[in-house]
């Protein structure tokens, strides 16, 4: 696939003109500079829609990193396949003006803008060329990339940096969100240091905005982390498997009172959870179950969808002690 450049539209124009003069008035102050200084090397401006044969002849001088043009999200294993041979998947569309606030799927101005300056940073693409290993290492199991894909949703798309320069934004979800680019260094919500184990137990949250932040310190952190995650992973694939259950919908609801799922060796009892958030179709496998101040989260891998969905029982204490 290629960008179709002559394809975009006066209107297209706009929508990258408004998002990157928004974006441009607050980034400075907000955004890491490594991130600032790869805007200005891969040359984007605010009156032209950035053409990947020219992004990717500057990047190949910079990293030999380069765009490649996909049409939507891909699967786990052809991304990291991507990943591992240098090149970052991005489409080629953009929103429209309706959505410039906030967007579902992600478009040309997420995945580039957001994305691509990153893209001149050694430290920052060895990183990703090294998750990629890790993660095609284990590409067969769901557990795994579940995990994996938590360690890059809490730094390529999530991360905050902290570093001579102050307390900086470097993931790709908050600087190409109008809305959250202010909010994550606000008082709301929770910012701590990075660290591999804590992330790969903190599921993700999708359509608002994240509850926690987690903050390296220098690009080469992220780096240095992949073989405590590739340890934990093999540690937790295994420790998983002892409790993994596939289960149908009805197999979850007729069993759910009987169902024993802990990390901890301690058989728990999950029960009265709220089977109306159980999402439709097969339920997949049971991942974790988290132990709360008053409840449990119960947290699955959808088949079909590699979706983790979580549940709460907020009456278990009672159950528990019967
Ligand atoms: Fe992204």
């Amino acid at each position: 696939m290629t960008q179709e450049y002559e394809k975009y539209t006066p209107q297209d124009l706009l929508v990258w003109q408004l998002l990157f003069d928004h974006q441009m008035r607050l980034l400075p102050s907000l955004a890491s500079p490594a991130y600032l200084a790869g805007i200005e090397k891969v040359g984007f401006q605010r009156d032209r829609i950035p053409n990947f044969d020219e992004m990717n002849a500057q990047l190949a001088q910079i990293t030999g990193w380069r765009v490649e043009v996909v049409e939507g999200l891909i699967p786990n294993k052809a991304f990291f396949e991507l990943l591992e041979n240098r090149r970052f998947p991005a489409s080629t569309w953009l929103r429209k003006m309706d959505q410039l606030a906030y967007l579902e799927e992600p478009d040309m101005f997420h995945d580039v803008f957001g994305h691509v300056p990153l893209l001149s940073n050694q430290d920052f693409c060895n990183f990703l060329g090294g998750l990629s290993q890790v993660a095609l290492r284990f590409i067969d199991s769901e557990l795994a990339i579940e995990l994996i894909s938590r360690l890059y949703w809490y730094t390529v798309e999530f991360g905050l940096i902290e570093d001579a320069d102050g307390l900086k934004i470097y993931g790709a979800g908050i600087l190409s969100s109008q809305g959250e680019s202010v909010y994550c260094l606000g008082d709301q919500p929770q910012r701590v240091r990075f660290d591999v184990a804590e992330i790969i137990i903190t599921p993700y949250i999708k359509e608002k905005f994240q509850e926690k932040y987690f903050v390296i310190h220098a690009y080469r952190e992220l780096m240095d982390a992949l073989p405590e995650l590739a340890r934990l992973i093999a540690q937790q694939s295994e420790e998983g498997r002892l409790y993994d259950t596939i289960l149908s919908r009805q197999d979850f609801e007729d069993n759910f009172e009987n169902i024993p799922k802990s990390i901890n060796e301690s058989a728990l009892v999950v029960a009265n959870t709220k089977i109306s958030k159980v999402p439709k179709g097969s339920i997949g496998t049971v991942v974790h179950v988290y132990e709360n101040k008053d409840a449990y989260e119960v947290e699955f891998i959808v088949n079909d969808s590699s979706i983790v969905e979580t549940v709460f029982s907020n009456q278990i204490e009672e159950k528990v002690a019967k």
